[in-house]
Parts: structure tokens; C-alpha cells; sequence
């Protein structure tokens, strides 16, 4: 009898939010995991509370150099991976006020060129790995032009613009590419914004969602559903009436006072 051996997964961004709930959903499978995050504590947890199933790889993922040296780590250890889930983020709002570029910087740099570090290191692996998964996590905000969000707007459609072309890429060599769209999410990211978070969910709801869902391996998983309704058919709206849209919001805003 022939025992299948526990998948392989490298999760980015697994110390806090949707990344440290998805953590404890694979690792409940008794699936082995690699985990990366700037900050370790709270890998080392993991590891210790699911003992041999955790792989320990922190660094900061924009620096190529880190992210090879992770890659390298991976490999020594395990020699392949079968999925990859690329979910580090990060995201700042623009004051067009005072439109500051190294925001934009920032931003781009840690959810799209990261991402493609990451892209870089895992291909080898999963091109080694069984029934290979690559999985980027993007946002809904790419559906439609949002105030204040110039900066994280643009990373995440890159990002998408960079899954949904490897997907056409990596397709003969049957790796399958998944794009995660979430809406309002429960997590420290959101905790700051001063915004009302329409139908936003808790952030164990969402991680078990994706991972019932990538199961199937669909191109797309955008929830909440409800929130999704009323998004998607905006987003197929003509420019002028997003662009309405968009004022109306920044309108909804709390009025800025004159200062006496
Ligand atoms: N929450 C939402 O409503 C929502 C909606 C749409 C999309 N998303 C996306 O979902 C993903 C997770 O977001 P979240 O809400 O769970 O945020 P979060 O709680 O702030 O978690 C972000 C994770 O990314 C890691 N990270 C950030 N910069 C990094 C870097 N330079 N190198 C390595 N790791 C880094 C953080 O760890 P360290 O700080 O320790 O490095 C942390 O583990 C992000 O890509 C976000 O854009 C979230």
C-alpha cells in the first residue's frame, strides 16, 4: 500500500491577517508548509504548535537577495513545492494633496515586485512538485478605481496583470494559476482604515472560503459573494459612470475643517 506524501506549500505573509488563518487551515490537513514574514515570532509558533509540518523562512520579501536565499532553503529542505501562495501585503493611501511617489514605491515594490522574486525562487520548485498550484493573492480594488488608492490600486492590477498572463504561460507545463480577490477583510491591515468596510468578513471566515475554494483550482476567487453582486456589474460600468461613482465617495468622506 501506497502512502501519499503530505502536500508541500510555501505561504507568504503568514504572521498575521488572511496569511496566519490560511496557515492553520493547510496545516490542519497535516499538509507541510514553509512560512514566510518579516517577523518571526510568530512563524516560530506555528512551528512549534504543529511540530514537523513547519518550515521556518522568514525575510523581507523585497529583497531579491532574501527571497533566493529562501528559495535556496526550500530546495535544500524539500527539493520541490506543490503550492505556492503568495500573500504578503502591504497598503498605504495617497494624499494627492501631498502626492508623495515613494508611497507608490513602497507599495509596488512589496505586492507586485516581491511577488515576482517569489515568482523567480518557486517556479523551479513546483516545476518539480505534484499537481502544481501557484496562487497570488490580489484585491477586488482592481474592479474599480477607488479615492485615496492610487498606490495599492496600481500594485494589486499588476499583480492580477502578472498571474493572469503566467497562467497562459505556465499552462503547457500544467501548472495551474490561481488570482484570490478578497473584499473587506477583517485583519491588522484593515484595523486602520477610517472608511466604513462594506459586508466585511472575519478573517478565519475568509481563509477557510480560500481554501475550500482552491481546491477546484478555479482561475478566481472573489468574495464575499454579496459584495462581489454589486461590485462586478460596476465594474463593467462605462468610465463616466465610475468616475461618478468614485466622487460620490470621496464626497461620503468626512469634511476636512478650515483651520481658524
Ligand atoms: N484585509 C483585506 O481586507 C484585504 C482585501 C484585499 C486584499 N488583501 C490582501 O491580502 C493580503 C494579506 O493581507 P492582510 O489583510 O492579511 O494583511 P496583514 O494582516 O497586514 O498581513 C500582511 C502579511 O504580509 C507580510 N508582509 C508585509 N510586507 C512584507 C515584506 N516586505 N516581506 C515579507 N512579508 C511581508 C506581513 O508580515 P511582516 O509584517 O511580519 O513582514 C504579514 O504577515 C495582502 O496582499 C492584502 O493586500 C487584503
Amino acid at each position: 500500500m501506497s502512502l501519499t506524501p503530505p502536500r508541500r506549500y510555501w505561504l507568504t505573509g503568514a504572521s498575521s491577517g488572511i496569511g496566519a488563518s490560511l496557515a492553520e487551515e493547510i496545516l490542519k490537513t497535516g499538509a507541510h508548509l514553509a512560512v514566510s514574514s518579516r517577523s518571526t515570532a510568530v512563524l516560530k509558533v506555528l512551528s512549534l504548535r504543529y511540530p514537523g509540518q513547519v518550515l521556518v523562512v522568514p525575510g523581507d520579501l523585497t529583497s531579491s537577495q532574501a527571497v533566493r536565499e529562501i528559495g535556496e532553503q526550500i530546495a535544500h529542505e524539500w527539493g520541490s513545492l506543490d503550492t505556492v501562495i503568495l500573500n504578503a501585503g502591504t497598503c498605504e493611501y495617497v494624499d494627492v494633496k501631498q502626492f508623495d511617489s515613494s508611497i507608490v514605491e513602497h507599495v509596488v515594490r512589496t505586492n507586485l515586485l516581491a511577488s515576482a522574486y517569489c515568482i523567480e525562487a518557486a517556479l523551479p520548485l513546483l516545476r518539480k512538485g505534484n499537481a502544481p498550484h501557484l496562487v497570488g493573492v490580489a484585491s477586488s480594488v482592481t474592479y474599480l478605481p477607488l479615492p485615496r488608492a492610487e498606490a495599492y490600486g496600481a500594485s494589486k492590477a499588476g499583480l492580477r496583470y502578472l498571474f493572469e498572463s503566467l497562467r497562459i504561460d505556465l499552462a503547457p507545463e500544467g501548472i495551474e494559476v490561481t488570482v484570490v480577490s478578497p473584499g473587506f477583510v477583517e485583519t491588522p491591515l484593515t484595523a486602520k482604515n477610517d472608511f466604513p468596510m462594506p459586508l466585511s468578513w472575519p478573517v478565519a471566515k475568509a481563509a477557510r472560503h480560500i481554501f475550500a475554494k482552491l481546491k477546484n483550482r478555479p482561475l478566481e476567487i472573489a468574495f464575499p459573494g454579496l459584495f462581489m453582486a454589486a461590485l462586478w456589474p460596476l465594474s463593467k460600468m462605462p468610465n463616466c459612470v465610475k468616475l461618478a461613482i468614485g466622487k460620490r465617495m470621496v464626497r461620503s468622506s468626512p469634511p476636512i475643517r478650515d483651520v481658524p
